[in-house]
């Protein structure tokens, strides 16, 4: 015997087997669980059924909902399943197939160079500070012993700047000696700088640019002598250059900031242009950083006591060194952004800083 919720049964079934998406799915089941759906109708008119058989008639309206909610349900697990399968089946992955590459950037070598100074000298116990683009005259000249009117001062072709901080007139610093002064106010000794950064002087051709890079270093400590600073920027420059073998001159000089002061030299061969050889008679030195005590002024200026602390200083050119590392002939690229020249010298930015041989 069927009835009419038999019927429903099975029309519901044959229904759902004739879908092949979910969009046609949920349509059946809209039209049978829906506010005007079948099943819900006949719910709604459960009270107008004759008393002796609504009873019976509410308890299959019950078990049928409940089937035909497995029913539907279970068809929709069914379609989901069947699309995955599909997707899987056409969408199948090769890993043997090679990435697109993806462009990436190249780390400037000036910006490397910094890099390897900063690991080469970290490996020394140096740990890397700032100091001011814009600065005072007090910070860039007379804390380092250079007073008004100093022959020093006409020898630095200063940016001069509108306007005073702390009652100073303001500059492009010219040097990056300012993290001298900065570091020994800011932390108390001993301690171990070294600060890459810009610097200004109004000075502009081959070898010369407005803008330029210095890197600075600061040793203070008790007890520090000449023999650490040789030793310390020998090391330096050997790993660097990745030369072990190359000659490292000091050279007597003149820095109102540091006494003694020293000029340091490596050896190269000015025909070949190459670095390192011998050294000394027959070979030529190039000159590479400057460098000294400093000065028992200067630690006064900072409120150290130079009886009690000593150091050394130095300062080299970013550029300077880079090139003729990489064997660049000409300054002025460095700051054209030509993209063509950046491939060419740039490096690849997932490479790390190796330590050469010879550091710490
Ligand atoms: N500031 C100097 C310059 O621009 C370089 C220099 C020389 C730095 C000797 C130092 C130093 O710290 O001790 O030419």
């Amino acid at each position: 015997m069927t009835d009419d919720l038999d019927t429903l049964r099975t029309e519901t079934a044959t229904a759902l087997a004739a879908t092949t998406d979910l969009r046609a799915w949920d349509a059946v089941r809209v039209a049978i669980l829906g506010k005007q759906g079948r099943l819900t109708a006949l719910l709604k008119e459960l009270g107008k059924v004759p008393h002796n058989v609504r009873r019976d008639r509410g308890a299959r309206l019950n078990v049928l909902k409940d089937e035909l909610t497995t029913l539907i349900e279970s068809r929709r697990t069914g379609l989901e399943a069947a699309a995955l399968d599909a997707r899987l089946a056409t969408e199948r992955l090769d890993p043997t197939i090679p990435p697109i590459p993806h462009p990436t950037g190249a780390i400037h070598p000036l910006t490397r160079t910094m890099e390897e100074m900063a690991a080469i000298f970290g490996a020394m116990g140096f740990t890397v500070g700032e100091g001011l683009d814009v600065q005072t005259d007090w910070f860039n000249f007379s804390a380092l012993n250079i007073p008004a009117h100093h022959p020093a001062r006409a020898d630095h072709d200063t940016f001069y700047l509108p306007g005073a901080r702390d009652g100073r007139p303001l500059l492009l610093r010219t040097q990056t000696s300012d993290v001298q002064i900065i570091s020994m106010l800011s932390q108390p000794p001993p301690l171990r700088i070294i600060a890459p950064g810009r610097t200004y002087r109004a000075d502009d051709d081959a070898t010369h640019s407005p803008m330029f890079h210095q890197c600075e270093g600061i040793v203070i400590d008790r007890g520090i002598t000449l023999g650490h600073l040789k030793g310390c920027l020998t090391d330096f420059l050997r790993a660097y250059f990745a030369i072990p073998t190359l000659p490292v001159r000091f050279r007597s000089s003149y820095f109102p900031f540091t006494e003694p002061s020293m000029e340091v030299d490596i050896g190269w061969n000015r025909r070949t242009g190459e670095l390192g050889g011998s050294g000394g008679t027959g070979s030529d030195w190039l000159e590479i950083l400057g460098s000294g005590m400093v000065h028992p002024r200067v630690l006064a200026n900072v409120g150290l006591d130079p009886r009690e602390w000593q150091g050394f200083a130095f300062g080299m050119g970013v550029e300077r060194v880079t090139m003729l590392k990489y064997g660049m002939p000409d300054l002025r690229p460095f700051y054209e952004s030509d993209i063509r020249w950046l491939r060419h010298y740039g490096f690849n930015p997932l490479a790390p800083v190796a330590l050469h041989e010879g550091a710490a």
